[in-house]
Protein backbone atom coordinates (compact mmCIF):
# COMPACT_ATOMS: atom_id res chain seq x y z
CA UNK A 1 0.00 0.00 0.00
CA UNK A 2 1.89 3.27 -1.49
CA UNK A 3 0.51 6.32 0.23
CA UNK A 4 1.82 8.24 -3.19
CA UNK A 5 -0.01 7.59 -6.48
CA UNK A 6 0.16 9.68 -9.11
CA UNK A 7 -2.64 9.81 -12.41
CA UNK A 8 -1.97 11.10 -15.81
CA UNK A 9 -5.21 13.49 -16.86
CA UNK A 10 -3.49 14.95 -19.39
CA UNK A 11 -2.42 12.97 -22.41
CA UNK A 12 1.28 13.79 -23.85
CA UNK A 13 -0.38 13.87 -27.59
CA UNK A 14 -3.19 16.31 -26.25
CA UNK A 15 -0.24 18.62 -24.72
CA UNK A 16 1.28 18.70 -27.98
CA UNK A 17 -1.95 19.10 -29.76
CA UNK A 18 -2.99 22.31 -27.38
CA UNK A 19 0.80 24.10 -28.16
CA UNK A 20 0.39 23.34 -31.66
CA UNK A 21 -3.81 25.01 -31.64
CA UNK A 22 -2.21 28.08 -29.52
CA UNK A 23 0.93 28.94 -31.43
CA UNK A 24 -0.84 28.76 -34.71
CA UNK A 25 -4.07 30.76 -33.12
CA UNK A 26 -1.16 32.94 -31.60
CA UNK A 27 1.12 33.99 -34.03
CA UNK A 28 -1.39 35.10 -36.93
CA UNK A 29 -3.16 37.18 -34.62
CA UNK A 30 -2.79 41.06 -34.63
CA UNK A 31 -1.44 41.70 -31.85
CA UNK A 32 0.43 38.80 -31.97
CA UNK A 33 0.62 36.52 -29.00
CA UNK A 34 1.66 33.43 -27.00
CA UNK A 35 0.25 32.07 -24.03
CA UNK A 36 2.70 32.06 -20.67
CA UNK A 37 2.18 28.07 -20.06
CA UNK A 38 4.53 27.35 -22.54
CA UNK A 39 7.34 28.76 -20.59
CA UNK A 40 7.25 26.14 -18.40
CA UNK A 41 9.79 23.03 -19.93
CA UNK A 42 12.45 21.92 -17.75
CA UNK A 43 14.74 24.64 -18.01
CA UNK A 44 11.85 27.11 -17.73
CA UNK A 45 10.93 25.50 -14.47
CA UNK A 46 14.10 26.17 -13.71
CA UNK A 47 14.62 29.84 -14.25
CA UNK A 48 11.26 30.60 -12.85
CA UNK A 49 12.68 28.94 -9.72
CA UNK A 50 15.65 31.59 -10.43
CA UNK A 51 13.29 34.51 -10.39
CA UNK A 52 11.73 33.53 -7.28
CA UNK A 53 15.31 33.86 -5.52
CA UNK A 54 15.65 37.27 -7.37
CA UNK A 55 16.18 40.44 -5.20
CA UNK A 56 13.82 42.10 -7.84
CA UNK A 57 10.97 39.46 -7.49
CA UNK A 58 9.17 39.96 -4.49
CA UNK A 59 5.54 37.84 -4.87
CA UNK A 60 7.20 34.71 -3.84
CA UNK A 61 8.89 35.60 -0.70
CA UNK A 62 5.87 37.90 0.37
CA UNK A 63 3.24 34.67 -0.36
CA UNK A 64 6.07 32.66 2.00
CA UNK A 65 6.28 34.93 4.54
CA UNK A 66 1.66 34.88 5.00
CA UNK A 67 2.09 30.83 4.52
CA UNK A 68 4.76 30.83 7.45
CA UNK A 69 3.26 33.43 9.62
CA UNK A 70 -0.38 32.79 9.18
CA UNK A 71 -1.29 28.89 8.27
CA UNK A 72 -2.53 28.81 11.79
CA UNK A 73 -5.55 30.78 10.98
CA UNK A 74 -6.10 29.44 7.75
CA UNK A 75 -6.25 26.01 9.52
CA UNK A 76 -8.19 27.26 12.16
CA UNK A 77 -10.55 28.79 9.64
CA UNK A 78 -10.53 25.71 7.50
CA UNK A 79 -10.06 22.51 9.09
CA UNK A 80 -9.37 20.64 5.74
CA UNK A 81 -9.76 17.07 5.67
CA UNK A 82 -8.19 17.41 1.42
CA UNK A 83 -6.12 20.19 0.56
CA UNK A 84 -6.32 20.45 -3.08
CA UNK A 85 -3.55 22.67 -5.02
CA UNK A 86 -3.57 23.42 -8.46
CA UNK A 87 -0.21 24.41 -10.40
CA UNK A 88 1.26 23.06 -7.32
CA UNK A 89 5.40 22.80 -8.43
CA UNK A 90 7.72 21.97 -5.87
CA UNK A 91 4.98 22.17 -3.46
CA UNK A 92 7.52 24.10 -1.47
CA UNK A 93 5.57 27.21 0.31
CA UNK A 94 2.94 24.88 0.79
CA UNK A 95 4.82 22.68 3.52
CA UNK A 96 3.94 25.37 5.94
CA UNK A 97 0.06 24.84 5.45
CA UNK A 98 0.63 20.88 5.62
CA UNK A 99 2.13 20.98 8.96
CA UNK A 100 -0.57 23.53 10.19
CA UNK A 101 -3.43 21.45 8.98
CA UNK A 102 -3.87 18.78 11.64
CA UNK A 103 -6.76 17.27 10.51
CA UNK A 104 -5.42 16.72 6.75
CA UNK A 105 -5.38 13.27 5.03
CA UNK A 106 -5.10 13.90 1.46
CA UNK A 107 -3.19 15.95 0.14
CA UNK A 108 -3.89 16.57 -4.62
CA UNK A 109 -1.08 18.51 -6.02
CA UNK A 110 -2.13 18.96 -9.56
CA UNK A 111 0.48 20.13 -12.18
CA UNK A 112 1.34 19.76 -15.79
CA UNK A 113 4.66 18.93 -14.63
CA UNK A 114 5.03 15.22 -13.81
CA UNK A 115 8.81 15.65 -12.87
CA UNK A 116 8.15 17.95 -10.53
CA UNK A 117 5.03 16.12 -8.80
CA UNK A 118 7.31 12.73 -8.69
CA UNK A 119 9.99 14.79 -7.04
CA UNK A 120 7.62 16.67 -4.66
CA UNK A 121 5.44 14.13 -3.78
CA UNK A 122 8.94 11.46 -3.07
CA UNK A 123 9.99 14.14 -0.33
CA UNK A 124 6.47 15.52 1.22
CA UNK A 125 5.75 11.64 1.64
CA UNK A 126 9.10 11.08 3.56
CA UNK A 127 8.29 14.50 6.14
CA UNK A 128 4.76 13.62 6.47
CA UNK A 129 3.91 10.03 7.47
CA UNK A 130 0.75 9.33 7.61
CA UNK A 131 -0.69 11.65 4.61
CA UNK A 132 -1.64 10.63 1.49
CA UNK A 133 -0.72 12.01 -1.50
CA UNK A 134 -2.04 11.48 -5.26
CA UNK A 135 -0.75 14.08 -7.34
CA UNK A 136 -2.57 14.62 -11.05
CA UNK A 137 -1.07 15.40 -14.40
CA UNK A 138 -2.76 17.81 -15.41
CA UNK A 139 -3.68 21.44 -16.95
CA UNK A 140 -5.97 23.28 -13.99
CA UNK A 141 -7.30 25.16 -17.08
CA UNK A 142 -9.02 22.20 -18.35
CA UNK A 143 -12.02 20.49 -16.50
CA UNK A 144 -10.92 18.50 -13.95
CA UNK A 145 -12.22 15.37 -12.21
CA UNK A 146 -10.91 15.17 -8.35
CA UNK A 147 -10.44 12.04 -6.58
CA UNK A 148 -12.97 11.26 -4.35
CA UNK A 149 -11.67 12.77 -1.12
CA UNK A 150 -13.12 13.94 2.19
CA UNK A 151 -14.39 16.87 3.12
CA UNK A 152 -13.57 19.63 3.75
CA UNK A 153 -11.71 20.27 0.99
CA UNK A 154 -9.19 23.36 0.72
CA UNK A 155 -8.47 24.61 -2.93
CA UNK A 156 -5.31 26.64 -2.76
CA UNK A 157 -3.87 28.14 -5.91
CA UNK A 158 -1.18 30.41 -4.93
CA UNK A 159 1.73 32.13 -6.68
CA UNK A 160 -0.42 34.63 -8.31
CA UNK A 161 -0.75 32.83 -10.91
CA UNK A 162 -4.07 33.53 -11.33
CA UNK A 163 -3.13 36.91 -12.71
CA UNK A 164 -2.02 35.09 -15.79
CA UNK A 165 -5.61 34.55 -16.92
CA UNK A 166 -7.51 37.64 -18.52
CA UNK A 167 -10.62 38.70 -16.98
CA UNK A 168 -13.03 36.84 -18.64
CA UNK A 169 -10.74 33.43 -18.09
CA UNK A 170 -10.86 34.42 -14.51
CA UNK A 171 -14.16 34.33 -14.69
CA UNK A 172 -14.39 30.81 -16.41
CA UNK A 173 -12.27 29.73 -14.47
CA UNK A 174 -13.60 30.79 -10.74
CA UNK A 175 -16.39 29.14 -11.91
CA UNK A 176 -15.55 26.14 -12.26
CA UNK A 177 -13.53 25.93 -9.32
CA UNK A 178 -17.13 26.81 -7.52
CA UNK A 179 -17.93 23.37 -9.34
CA UNK A 180 -15.19 21.74 -7.83
CA UNK A 181 -16.49 22.93 -4.14
CA UNK A 182 -19.53 21.60 -1.76
CA UNK A 183 -20.59 23.84 0.95
CA UNK A 184 -17.87 23.37 3.58
CA UNK A 185 -15.24 23.90 1.37
CA UNK A 186 -13.24 26.61 0.87
CA UNK A 187 -10.77 28.18 -1.56
CA UNK A 188 -7.32 29.94 -0.91
CA UNK A 189 -5.93 32.27 -3.58
CA UNK A 190 -2.97 34.34 -3.84
CA UNK A 191 -2.96 37.45 -5.50
CA UNK A 192 -0.22 40.19 -6.45
CA UNK A 193 -1.27 43.59 -4.90
CA UNK A 194 -1.47 46.58 -7.03
CA UNK A 195 1.43 48.82 -6.25
CA UNK A 196 4.59 51.51 -7.09
CA UNK A 197 5.31 50.75 -10.46
CA UNK A 198 8.60 50.83 -10.69
CA UNK A 199 8.81 47.73 -7.79
CA UNK A 200 6.48 46.01 -10.24
CA UNK A 201 8.06 46.58 -13.43
CA UNK A 202 11.31 45.67 -11.71
CA UNK A 203 10.11 42.35 -10.32
CA UNK A 204 9.85 41.87 -14.03
CA UNK A 205 12.76 43.07 -15.60
CA UNK A 206 15.56 42.40 -13.44
CA UNK A 207 19.24 43.08 -13.26
CA UNK A 208 20.58 39.83 -14.13
CA UNK A 209 18.62 39.18 -16.77
CA UNK A 210 16.55 35.95 -16.00
CA UNK A 211 13.15 37.62 -16.74
CA UNK A 212 14.57 38.43 -19.73
CA UNK A 213 16.24 34.61 -20.58
CA UNK A 214 12.63 33.02 -19.27
CA UNK A 215 10.43 35.26 -21.44
CA UNK A 216 12.74 33.76 -24.33
CA UNK A 217 12.70 30.31 -23.56
CA UNK A 218 9.32 30.29 -25.04
CA UNK A 219 10.64 30.39 -28.58
CA UNK A 220 13.32 27.88 -27.69
CA UNK A 221 10.17 25.67 -26.98
CA UNK A 222 8.68 26.41 -29.96
CA UNK A 223 11.77 25.46 -31.75
CA UNK A 224 12.48 22.07 -30.09
CA UNK A 225 8.61 21.50 -30.36
CA UNK A 226 7.03 22.92 -33.87
CA UNK A 227 11.02 22.17 -35.47
CA UNK A 228 11.01 26.15 -35.82
CA UNK A 229 13.72 28.39 -36.07
CA UNK A 230 13.31 31.54 -34.28
CA UNK A 231 16.68 33.21 -33.09
CA UNK A 232 16.12 34.46 -29.36
CA UNK A 233 18.70 36.97 -29.79
CA UNK A 234 16.82 38.86 -32.49
CA UNK A 235 14.37 39.49 -29.68
CA UNK A 236 14.05 42.14 -26.91
CA UNK A 237 12.44 41.48 -23.25
CA UNK A 238 9.94 43.91 -22.71
CA UNK A 239 7.88 44.45 -19.50
CA UNK A 240 5.37 47.27 -19.29
CA UNK A 241 2.56 48.67 -16.76
CA UNK A 242 -0.71 49.18 -18.17
CA UNK A 243 -2.29 51.62 -16.00
CA UNK A 244 -5.64 51.13 -17.29
CA UNK A 245 -5.93 47.10 -17.15
CA UNK A 246 -3.64 46.89 -13.59
CA UNK A 247 -1.65 44.25 -15.47
CA UNK A 248 2.44 44.07 -15.80
CA UNK A 249 2.68 42.66 -19.81
CA UNK A 250 5.34 40.68 -20.52
CA UNK A 251 6.68 41.34 -24.07
CA UNK A 252 9.20 40.14 -27.22
CA UNK A 253 9.86 43.16 -29.85
CA UNK A 254 11.73 41.80 -33.16
CA UNK A 255 14.89 43.73 -33.49
CA UNK A 256 14.91 43.35 -37.29
CA UNK A 257 12.58 42.63 -40.00
CA UNK A 258 12.41 38.83 -39.73
CA UNK A 259 10.58 35.24 -41.11
CA UNK A 260 10.30 32.70 -38.65
CA UNK A 261 9.54 29.09 -40.04
CA UNK A 262 7.20 26.37 -38.53
CA UNK A 263 7.14 23.43 -40.45
CA UNK A 264 5.16 21.48 -37.99
CA UNK A 265 2.50 23.95 -38.76
CA UNK A 266 3.35 24.51 -42.37
CA UNK A 267 3.75 28.01 -41.84
CA UNK A 268 5.97 31.37 -41.81
CA UNK A 269 5.54 34.37 -40.00
CA UNK A 270 6.96 37.95 -40.51
CA UNK A 271 7.65 39.98 -38.00
CA UNK A 272 8.48 43.68 -38.73
CA UNK A 273 11.55 45.61 -36.83
CA UNK A 274 10.35 46.66 -33.34
CA UNK A 275 6.85 44.16 -33.51
CA UNK A 276 6.10 42.87 -30.04
CA UNK A 277 4.71 39.34 -29.57
CA UNK A 278 3.02 39.16 -25.90
CA UNK A 279 3.91 36.41 -24.06
CA UNK A 280 2.36 36.72 -20.80
CA UNK A 281 -0.34 39.20 -18.54
CA UNK A 282 0.25 39.33 -14.98
CA UNK A 283 -2.61 41.21 -13.29
CA UNK A 284 -2.26 43.03 -10.19
CA UNK A 285 -4.95 43.20 -7.87
CA UNK A 286 -7.21 44.97 -5.04
CA UNK A 287 -8.83 43.55 -2.45
CA UNK A 288 -12.10 45.40 -3.58
CA UNK A 289 -11.80 43.20 -6.70
CA UNK A 290 -10.75 40.21 -5.56
CA UNK A 291 -14.01 40.30 -3.65
CA UNK A 292 -16.13 41.38 -6.61
CA UNK A 293 -14.79 38.41 -8.91
CA UNK A 294 -15.04 35.75 -6.31
CA UNK A 295 -18.32 37.15 -5.73
CA UNK A 296 -19.36 36.57 -9.65
CA UNK A 297 -18.45 33.14 -9.35
CA UNK A 298 -20.80 32.13 -6.21
CA UNK A 299 -17.66 32.83 -3.64
CA UNK A 300 -17.98 34.66 -0.67
CA UNK A 301 -14.54 36.23 0.89
CA UNK A 302 -14.05 35.06 4.59
CA UNK A 303 -10.51 36.13 5.25
CA UNK A 304 -8.08 38.51 3.87
CA UNK A 305 -4.22 37.82 4.98
CA UNK A 306 -1.36 40.45 3.52
CA UNK A 307 2.46 40.05 4.07
CA UNK A 308 4.19 43.22 6.45
CA UNK A 309 4.42 45.19 3.16
CA UNK A 310 1.27 44.92 1.79
CA UNK A 311 2.56 43.76 -1.29
CA UNK A 312 0.65 40.17 -2.00
CA UNK A 313 -2.40 38.65 -0.53
CA UNK A 314 -3.95 35.31 0.37
CA UNK A 315 -7.80 35.48 0.74
CA UNK A 316 -10.33 32.99 1.95
CA UNK A 317 -13.17 32.28 0.27
CA UNK A 318 -16.17 30.16 0.72
CA UNK A 319 -19.04 28.47 -1.47
CA UNK A 320 -22.30 30.49 -0.86
C1 LIG B 1 4.24 32.14 -11.75
C2 LIG B 1 2.58 33.27 -12.96
C3 LIG B 1 3.00 33.89 -10.72
O1 LIG B 1 3.21 36.18 -13.15
O2 LIG B 1 4.62 36.69 -11.60
C4 LIG B 1 7.51 35.55 -13.21
C5 LIG B 1 5.37 34.15 -13.65
N1 LIG B 1 6.56 35.79 -15.11
N2 LIG B 1 8.21 36.46 -13.91
C6 LIG B 1 4.13 35.88 -12.39
C7 LIG B 1 6.47 35.14 -13.98
C8 LIG B 1 7.64 36.59 -15.06
C9 LIG B 1 4.67 34.46 -12.37
N3 LIG B 1 3.63 33.45 -11.97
Amino acid sequence: MSPFVLTRILAEDAMEAALRADVRHGLTAHPKTLPPKWFYDAHGSDLFEQITELPEYYPTRAEREILLEKSGEIAAALPARTLIELGSGSSDKTRHLLAALTSLETYVPVDVSDSALAQAGKSLVADFPGLDVHGLIADFTAELSLPDTPGPRLLAFLGGTIGNLLPAERAGFLASVRAMLSPGDALLLGTDLVKDEQVLVRAYDDAAGVTAAFNKNVLTVVNRELDADFDPDAFEHVALWDTEREWIEMRLRARSDQSVKIPALDLAVDFAAGEELRTEVSAKFRKDGVRAELASAGLELSHWWTDAQGRFALSLSTVR
